[in-house]
């Protein structure tokens, strides 16, 4: 499937969670079989291109596609969590994203020092979730450069805030 036809698969909802803001929903996309695996595909492709010994993916979405292109590749998953999840001490840092703050944990076990990891999520909008993830795994002794995403948001700015921290940011559509 071609990355516009991946398009066609992703609903979006006005005023989700909040008035004003669209809401792109990856729930359509996962819900169709081969829609799903080619994203996996492509995810998994530019993830080994850019040299990935592991993958980070962010809880909740981004365990989804860093996972299955994690296991396709045969590399490491490493679980980037919301506050409270993992049962070991933690890195934490909070953030800012387009309709709220949170905190995201890395569990410093989970990365092997000099390690290449690549970061994959559903999405960048503000790239808040993404920075902060970046700056927990670097933390953890990482070597971040790439990050993929389904889809990006380029008006809300995230891909060039994260040029900024050294991450260059790829998408399968804009
Ligand atoms: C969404 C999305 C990204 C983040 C992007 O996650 O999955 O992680 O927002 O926004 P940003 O670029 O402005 O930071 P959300 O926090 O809604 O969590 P979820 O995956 O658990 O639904
Ligand atoms: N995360 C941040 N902004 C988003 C949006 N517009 N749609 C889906 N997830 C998001």
């Amino acid at each position: 499937m071609t990355p516009e036809e991946l398009k066609q698969l992703i609903r979006t909802v006005p005023d989700f969670p909040k008035p004003g803001i669209m809401f792109r929903d990856v729930t359509t996309l996962i819900g169709h079989g081969a829609g799903l695996a080619a994203a996996t595909e492509i995810l998994a492709d530019k993830a080994r291109d850019a040299g990935a010994h592991a993958i980070a993916g962010i809880e909740a979405r981004g365990f989804i596609f860093g996972a299955a292109a994690a296991a396709r590749l045969g590399v490491p998953f490493v679980p980037v969590r919301k506050p409270g999840k993992l049962p070991v001490p933690v890195l934490a840092m909070d953030y800012a994203l387009e309709y709220g703050t949170d905190t995201l944990e890395v569990d410093p076990a989970a990365v092997i020092d000099g390690q290449s990891v690549v970061l994959i999520d559903d999405l960048i909008a503000t790239g808040g979730t993404a920075h902060a993830a970046v700056q927990l795994l670097r933390r953890a002794g990482a070597v971040v450069s790439r990050g993929l995403f389904v889809i990006d948001l380029p008006a809300l700015g995230g891909a060039d805030r994260l040029r900024g921290a050294d991450l260059t940011v790829d998408a399968i559509m804009a």
